[in-house]
Parts: C-alpha cells; sequence; structure tokens
C-alpha cells in the first residue's frame, strides 16, 4: 500500500485537536495558521485540499471541570469547542471541517478501529503496574517518579504502587519497521518522514532504547467518568485512553465514502511535546490497521514570551486577548507573517517580544513590501498613465530578468513542499528585495527625466511590475487580504475571485514570467502596511 503518490493531486493537512479545557492562545492559534498557510499554498496551486483541526475532549478533566461549574461533560465540551471555533474562525482560518472526538462520526470508528485490533491480537488484555498520582489521576513513568523521589510533582504527595487489569497496543512488535520508516527507508512503497532532523534524531535514539507495549485503556473511576469517552469494545468496564482515542481523528474523519481518498494525510502540523505519540505510537497503529502512513510530521518547537516560559502568573502569556490587540492594531496579515517567520519552526524555541514584533513589521513589511508595491506602482502611475507599459526586449540594462524570478519560485516551492514556511517566506522576501535593488541600480526615476530613455524606464517598470506580481502569489498563502488588496491594484482581482469561487488557483499559470500584459491598468491605492513608530 503506497503513501507516495495521488492520482490527481490532493492534500491533506491536520493540526492536534486541542483539549477542550482550555482557552485558545498563541500555541493553538500559531499551530494552526501554520497549516492554513500551507492549506492556502496547494488551493493556489490547483489542488484538492482538505485541512483538518478540532477539539480532543474525552479527558477525564473535562469531566471533573464540569462537575465543578454543574454542567454535564457534554455541555462544558460544547462551550469550549464553540470558543475554538469561533476564535478561528475569526482568524480567517479555512479548514475545511472540524472534528470533535465526542461526535458520533469518531466515536464509532475509534470502536471500530480498536476492534479490528483486538481481532488482530495487536490489542490484548493484561495487567498494568507502575506508580500512580492519586491527585493527577495518571500513572508517571519510572524515571520521573524517581526524578521526583516518588512524590506526586503536583500535590507532593507519595506515588502509590498501583496494579490494574488495562487492554495493551503491541507496540513492541513495530519497534524495526519504525526504525526503518524514521531513518529514512520504505516499507512497501511507503515512507515517512520526520521534520525537523533533530526531532526526529530524539526520537530514533529512544526506539533504540526499546518500545515496550503500551496500555490503551483506563479503568473509569466512576460511572460518569466512564461515559465520557469511548468505551472499550466488549468491556464497558474500559475506556479507551484519551491518546488512542484522539489520534484516530485524523482517520476516522476522511474515513467515509466521499473522503477516503484523501488518506493518508500528507502533514501532521504539532508542537515538539507530542511528537512521540505522532511519530511512534500512530504509524504502529497504522501499521496494525493495514492502513497506509501518514507522509509526513511535522514538530516545531515552542513559543516563549518576552525571553521567558509563558506563564499566566508571570503576565506574560500570549492569550487570546493579547493577539485579537495585535490583530487589531497591525491586522491579521502582520500577524501571520510574524508568526510564520520568527516562529519556533526549527528545533529552537522562538521569543514573541513586543519589539521584536515592532521591528520586523516596519522592516519586512512597511519598508520592504509595502514600499516596493508603492514605489512600483507610482511610477507607472506617474510615468506612464497608470498602465503598464511595453517590454522591449532590444534595450540593456541588467541581466536581472525573468530568471532570477524561476529560481525564487523554485526554492519556495521546495520549501513548501516540506511545511518549511519560514524558508518559504525568505524566498518571495528575496523577491521583494531583488526588485528593489534593480530599482537602485538602474534608477527609472532618474532617466524618466530624459525622454530618449523612455523605452528604457518602460523596460524597467515592466520588469518589475512582472516580478512584483509574481511576489505577490507568493506572499499570498501568507498574507492573503494585504495580497487581494495587491492584487486589485494590479488588475488582478480575477485571482481572488477565482479563488474564492472555486477554492483553488492556477499558480503555474499564474506566476510566469509576462503574465501581466502591458496595458494592465495599476493604480496607486493606499498604503499597505503603514509604518508603526515605536
Ligand atoms: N489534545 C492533545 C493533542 C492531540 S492530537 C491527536 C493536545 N492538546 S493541546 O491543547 O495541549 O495542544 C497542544 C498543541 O498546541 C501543541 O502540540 C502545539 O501545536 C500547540 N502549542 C501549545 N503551546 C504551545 C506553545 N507555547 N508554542 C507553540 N505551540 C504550542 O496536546
Amino acid at each position: 500500500m503506497s503513501n507516495a503518490s495521488h492520482a490527481t493531486s490532493r492534500f491533506y493537512v491536520t493540526t492536534p485537536i486541542y483539549y477542550v479545557n482550555d482557552r485558545p492562545h498563541i500555541g493553538h492559534i500559531y499551530t494552526t495558521l501554520l497549516a492554513d498557510m500551507l492549506a492556502r499554498h496547494r488551493r493556489l496551486c490547483g489542488e484538492d485540499v482538505f485541512f483538518l483541526t478540532g477539539t480532543d475532549e474525552h479527558a477525564a478533566k473535562v469531566a471533573d471541570a464540569a462537575r465543578e461549574r454543574e454542567m454535564t461533560p457534554q455541555q462544558w465540551a460544547d462551550r469550549n469547542a464553540a470558543e475554538f471555533e469561533r476564535t478561528f474562525g475569526e482568524l480567517g482560518i479555512g479548514n475545511d471541517d472540524f472534528i470533535r472526538t465526542s461526535q458520533q462520526r469518531h466515536t464509532e470508528r475509534v470502536k471500530r478501529y480498536v476492534k479490528q485490533l483486538l481481532d488482530s491480537g495487536d490489542v490484548y488484555p493484561g495487567e498494568y503496574e507502575g506508580w500512580y498520582d492519586t491527585g493527577q489521576e495518571e500513572y508517571v513513568p519510572e524515571h520521573k517518579a524517581k526524578e521526583t523521589d516518588y512524590k506526586s510533582a503536583v500535590s507532593g504527595r507519595p506515588l502509590i504502587r498501583r496494579k490494574e487489569e488495562s487492554y495493551f497496543f503491541r507496540l513492541s512488535a513495530y519497534s524495526q519497521q519504525l526504525l526503518t520508516l524514521l531513518e529514512g527507508g520504505q516499507i512497501g512503497g511507503q515512507f515517512f518522514r520526520v521534520q525537523p532532523e533533530a526531532r526526529r534524531n530524539e526520537v530514533v535514539a529512544r526506539i533504540r532504547e526499546g518500545l515496550n507495549d503500551v496500555p490503551i485503556s483506563r479503568h473509569a473511576a466512576s460511572e460518569e467518568d466512564a461515559r465520557w469517552g469511548v468505551s472499550m469494545p466488549g468491556d464497558d468496564k474500559h475506556t479507551i485512553y484519551v491518546w488512542i482515542d484522539a489520534l484516530f481523528n485524523y482517520l476516522s474523519t476522511v474515513d467515509t465514502d466521499e473522503r477516503r481518498a484523501y488518506w493518508p494525510a500528507d502533514l501532521h502540523m504539532i508542537g515538539k511535546e507530542i511528537l512521540w505519540f505522532h511519530a511512534v505510537i500512530w504509524p504502529a497503529l497504522l501499521m496494525a490497521l493495514d492502513r497506509p502512513l501518514p507522509r509526513q510530521v511535522y514538530a516545531h518547537s515552542f513559543w516563549i514570551s518576552e525571553g521567558r516560559k509563558m506563564s499566566k502568573s508571570l503576565g506574560n502569556f500570549i492569550d487570546l486577548e493579547k493577539i485579537q490587540g495585535y490583530v487589531e492594531e497591525f491586522g491579521l496579515d502582520a500577524l501571520r507573517w510574524f508568526l510564520a517567520t520568527q516562529g519556533p519552526l526549527g528545533s529552537t524555541d522562538a521569543d514573541f517580544a513586543h519589539d521584536k514584533f515592532l521591528d520586523v513589521y516596519n522592516s519586512d513589511l512597511a519598508n520592504t513590501v509595502g514600499n516596493c508595491a508603492s514605489r512600483v506602482s507610482n511610477m507607472i502611475n506617474r510615468y506612464f498613465d497608470g498602465r503598464l507599459p511595453e517590454h522591449d526586449g532590444h534595450v540593456e540594462i541588467s541581466d536581472w530578468h525573468a530568471h532570477s524570478a524561476e529560481r525564487v519560485v523554485d526554492e519556495y516551492q521546495q520549501a513548501m513542499r516540506w511545511g518549511q514556511l519560514n524558508r518559504a517566506a525568505a524566498a518571495a522576501m528575496d523577491l521583494v528585495r531583488d526588485i528593489d535593488a534593480y530599482i537602485e541600480e538602474t534608477q527609472p526615476y532618474r532617466l524618466a527625466k530624459d525622454p530618449d530613455q523612455r523605452v528604457k524606464v518602460a523596460t524597467i517598470l515592466y520588469n518589475c511590475a512582472q516580478a512584483l506580481h509574481i511576489a505577490s502569489l507568493l506572499l499570498w498563502p501568507l498574507m492573503p487580504g494585504k495580497m487581494e488588496q495587491l492584487w486589485e491594484h494590479i488588475g488582478c482581482g480575477h485571482y481572488t475571485r477565482a479563488l474564492s469561487e472555486r477554492g483553488r488557483g492556477d499558480f503555474v499559470q499564474w506566476a510566469q514570467w509576462g503574465k501581466l500584459p502591458p496595458g494592465t491598468p495599476v493604480t496607486k491605492g493606499k498604503a499597505l502596511f503603514p509604518r508603526v513608530n515605536k
């Protein structure tokens, strides 16, 4: 069963499903925006995209929180899931579905998958023994228990040695296959890539230490607790462990007649703390189910804030209100740009600092993208009455031309293919900077004073406009609103309409040099990114 190619180009991208107890914050919004950018890029390329996000609801703490508020777990989950959905909607995130693990479409399928695993012997009943934290209602792994001298890291009370019946997943049987895949090999034509490299190496090292089978069910503490979760097929006393339930969302959502072709997922975008589940448990579960494997897992690092770990008590937590403040003051696209270019896509954490935000806004957006767009359109207005002039192939000006744009587009496409949005953004930015450098070098504003140089000025501005047009297509997935505004000014409003009516574009056609025909009306419009003072 190969996961290597689709007949039609389809692209299935997911985010983690978020715990419904939390309110949306920078972490959730970051991962979801990254997925949104990748989804938009593929739509622009004309692919058939499916972008999934949602909420993870069957944690015991959801039932606890609901009890404290005298609500049912479902009521509490409904309320908080709605908050996530509303927030993502307000932030213009274009997900195609929003999966909630409490929905029947999901729970039914989870039971079916686990039943298949029971039948194949990949899930079997056994006994689990370990250090239990009664306050937290969870087992603590041996090495962590040792670190805290066998006391709870939360309450400080002694951990209890506890033994209970549990169902286990035969993870140990898949070590060799997992190693083959994670080290870049293929199994039956399938590959499985984990990024970044450093994170993948950590996972490989841990697998080499040996894999144990993992418990995948818990004994329900109360009847209410048992009802809040998916029960083990054929054994109501056991509830399927929330993580196993959650991982299946990626498959269950598209396991329908209309959507089956989207599987396997192309990319699971996640944070580093949940990589083990996605790079080890998840592919092993899929192998046990004999389903194709996702092609890629990308585990980004974390945002910290003003140089320190985010915390509510330090007052540096980037919560929803703070994010909304940035959107109001600088616009949604400026936030998207900052997150994509300054974010923790590599293996180190990244700092969300207010001063840095202002610097990046001014240098990348106001002084580079915005300034370049207004320079080019102003000159076309001033010297050619707002119509794109003709290019004269005979004038010699510079060897800066179509090829440099082509190189940038290739680099950008490569980066996008692997989810490396920061590299893609840098490529797009290089093109914009090249336009500025070209203007400095050829000085059309000086040549324009001499009527004999008119053909040369026309050619220079033609080149600038073609490059700007290509740059706008490269930047659109990251800053759709602003680029649509720019498209209006350079006679490309039809792109916006094609994207909203057909849901896809035609990047390869559109991003060709010379696509903007001479005579195209070019208007000045207001500044895309007004400068801000510190
Ligand atoms: N419910 C599980 C995931 C199940 S997926 C099958 C979960 N949920 S969560 O609500 O805790 O969300 C975790 C995710 O939020 C991280 O993987 C990451 O995508 C994002 N982030 C949370 N805090 C973050 C930062 N400080 N920085 C960047 N992203 C982080 O785990």
